[in-house]
């Protein structure tokens, strides 16, 4: 659990040229950054110019993703996805976004079955999960009143998505704890957000029979150059889902490279 993972989410953005000016940006801003993950999730039409730009004068760190996948393999499914069709073109995968549950009603049942499909095929999972509702901004201030049994609706949607998985696979998925209040809006404070990743961390350990940080979990949500470090310093938050602020290659730099500096 050393690294520090920083995601970037280009969501439903960039045109082929900006995805490439950007992909190359990012890649000559982490050339010398060996000490942190990084992933770039384009949308899926530029994954492949993406990946062929990466391989020039490639930077190891970054890795690249999709942003979502479908969970049959093949067949009359249009415009739809597989598994099998990312393997060997990325190594992460995005499931289960909020924007997915929100405007393209994934239940939970549909990203276990997703999260199966990824974990065969060899690809690793960022799995989102998070509140809808803002908290009461005392608790945002000073969460230790935040209990599991608060926080139940996130836990149930973990153990929904990761019932068909063995301990062996679970430590094979990264969780992103991504409120739904603070993605492109204003970001939870480090504390709260600290405060919920422990929370699942330590859901995860009961959940793999007590086995100790054997998945990532990050946060998400308004994450930018300026509050990287608040989160990366804490010791549950092992990286970062950055959407708005990786589309500015020197931004989402700056976030890798403050990563960098607090690889445990
Ligand atoms: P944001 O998006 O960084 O723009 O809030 C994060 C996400 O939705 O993954």
């Amino acid at each position: 659990m050393s690294r520090k993972l920083i995601a970037a989410n280009w969501k439903m953005n960039t045109t082929l040229s900006e995805a490439i000016v950007l992909a190359n940006g990012v890649k000559s801003g982490v050339r010398e950054l060996s000490g942190t993950d990084i992933v770039l999730c384009p949308p899926f039409p530029w994954l492949v110019p993406v990946k062929e730009a990466l391989a020039q004068h490639p930077a190891k760190a970054i890795k690249l993703g999709a942003q979502n996948l479908f969970w049959q393999e093949s067949g009359a499914y249009t415009g739809e996805i597989s598994a099998l069709m990312l393997k060997g073109l990325v190594d992460y995968v995005i499931i289960g976004h909020s924007e997915r549950r929100k405007y393209f009603k994934e239940s939970n049942e549909e990203i276990a079955q997703k999260i199966t499909k990824a974990l065969a095929a060899g690809l690793t999972p960022i799995f989102c999960v998070g509140e809808l509702k803002k908290p009461a901004d005392e608790l945002l201030a000073d969460p230790a009143g935040v209990t599991a049994s608060k926080i139940r609706g996130i836990l149930n949607d973990i153990d929904e998505a990761l019932s068909e998985q063995n301990p062996n696979d679970i430590a094979r998925v990264v969780i992103a704890y991504e409120p739904v209040w603070a993605i492109g809006a204003v970001a939870a404070t480090a504390v709260y957000a600290e405060r919920i990743c422990r929370l699942i961390t330590e859901h995860i350990t009961k959940m793999v029979g007590g086995q100790k940080d054997i998945t990532k979990v990050l946060y998400g949500g308004s994450a930018n150059e300026n509050n990287a470090a608040d989160f990366l310093s804490q010791p549950h938050i092992d990286g970062l889902l950055v959407g708005g602020a990786s589309l500015k290659p020197a931004s989402f730099v700056t976030m890798c490279k403050v990563a960098n500096q607090y690889q445990k």
